[in-house]
């Protein structure tokens, strides 16, 4: 079994993280990676202080392992995380702070309910700045990545964090989506993987059946870094674009931004109603480069097992064997 200083400080069996996904709102996703024996994470940017109560009793009733509650700090709004710490979650999940936004008062309100806070990061400074505030464990989140992401690779950043925050736990993210992407991750210097399109192409993901099968159908070379979906929904990210499978709607508005802007209202109805519809060629659909790794939706728990599994493997049988 791998055992790592992130298990220890967070109680778990493996070293395996489900990332925070706002726009992916499954409390029984986030339940399966915990009882598995991982960290889920619930994303909660868009959710309110209801909707965060009843997701957390959701995922209580299918588990009494930890489980983390994730902030996108630019966005956060009082009301939802006053909530979510009074829920008081084993773990608060950060992400995405504005330039210059004071870290210390949201790490500290998530220790004074005795959580620990895990804080993704796309850079060295960031990181640097992350645990200057208190983050007890760096999530380095490589551009491979779905979601919004950096410029810097996994293979590179997670060395360069790891160094710069020693002894503070690093999980590395981006582009991992079988057991192989977490030994590399361990080899790597890091504590632990995170991942999140893995789990998108799960039974428990809530995303559309054709979304889940685009992921499964794509070869990780569709993917490009695109502000558009964040125009057409009206949002202005603090320095990422997203990774975003590049389909018609992209390739529609690539270089025609400031069209875009211009027509933001239609083009928001038309998303809408494409992701709807579960078209995948008209609506954003945001996946890693790992999609090329995805081969089969699974349940969130088997997907877990098979990870650890093979990882073990690799470490215990594979690699040993190479050592002369
Ligand atoms: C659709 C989607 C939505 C995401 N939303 C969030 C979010 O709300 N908060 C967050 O911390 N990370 C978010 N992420 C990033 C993931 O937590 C994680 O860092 C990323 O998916 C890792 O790369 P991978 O997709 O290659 O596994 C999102 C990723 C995806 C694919």
């Amino acid at each position: 079994m791998i055992h790592t200083p992130f298990c220890e400080l967070l109680g778990i069996a493996h070293p395996l993280a489900l990332g925070g996904m706002g726009s992916i709102f499954s409390p029984p996703m986030v339940a399966a990676v915990s009882q598995a024996g991982g960290l889920g994470a619930l994303g909660c940017h868009r959710l309110g202080a209801d909707e965060i109560r009843s997701a957390v009793q959701a995922i209580r009733e299918r588990t009494d392992r930890p489980f983390a509650l994730n902030f996108l700090l630019f966005a956060v709004t009082e009301e939802p995380f006053a909530a979510a710490l009074a829920a008081r979650p084993k773990v608060v999940a950060f992400a995405w702070p504005r330039g210059g936004q004071e870290l210390k008062p949201f790490i500290e309100r998530a220790h004074d309910i005795g959580a620990k806070v895990t804080f993704m990061v796309s850079d060295v400074a960031g990181a640097k700045r992350a645990v200057d505030a208190g983050a007890d464990v760096i999530v380095a989140q490589g551009t491979e990545g779905g979601g919004h992401v950096g410029w810097m690779a996994s293979l590179t950043l997670t060395p360069m964090v790891a160094d710069a925050v020693a002894p503070v736990p690093v999980l590395s993210a981006g582009g991992i989506a079988d057991g192989r992407g977490l030994a590399a991750a361990l080899a790597l210097g890091a504590s632990g993987a995170l991942l999140g399109t893995r789990f998108l192409a799960s039974v428990e993901s809530p995303l559309h059946e054709n979304f889940k099968r685009a992921i499964v159908h794509s070869d990780g070379h569709d993917t490009m870094l695109t502000e558009i979906p964040d125009i057409a929904a009206g949002i202005v990210w603090p320095g990422a674009m997203s990774r975003s499978r590049r389909n018609r709607f992209i390739e529609r508005w690539a270089g025609r931004e400031w069209l875009l802007r211009q027509r933001q209202t239609e083009a928001l109805a038309e998303v809408q109603s494409a992701r709807q519809a579960g078209d995948p060629e008209e609506a954003p659909l945001s996946y890693g480069q790992d999609a090329g790794l995805i081969h089969e939706i699974l349940p969130a728990a088997e997907i877990v097992r098979r990870i650890v599994s093979d990882a073990e493997t690799i470490l215990k049988e594979t690699l040993p064997r190479l050592v002369r």
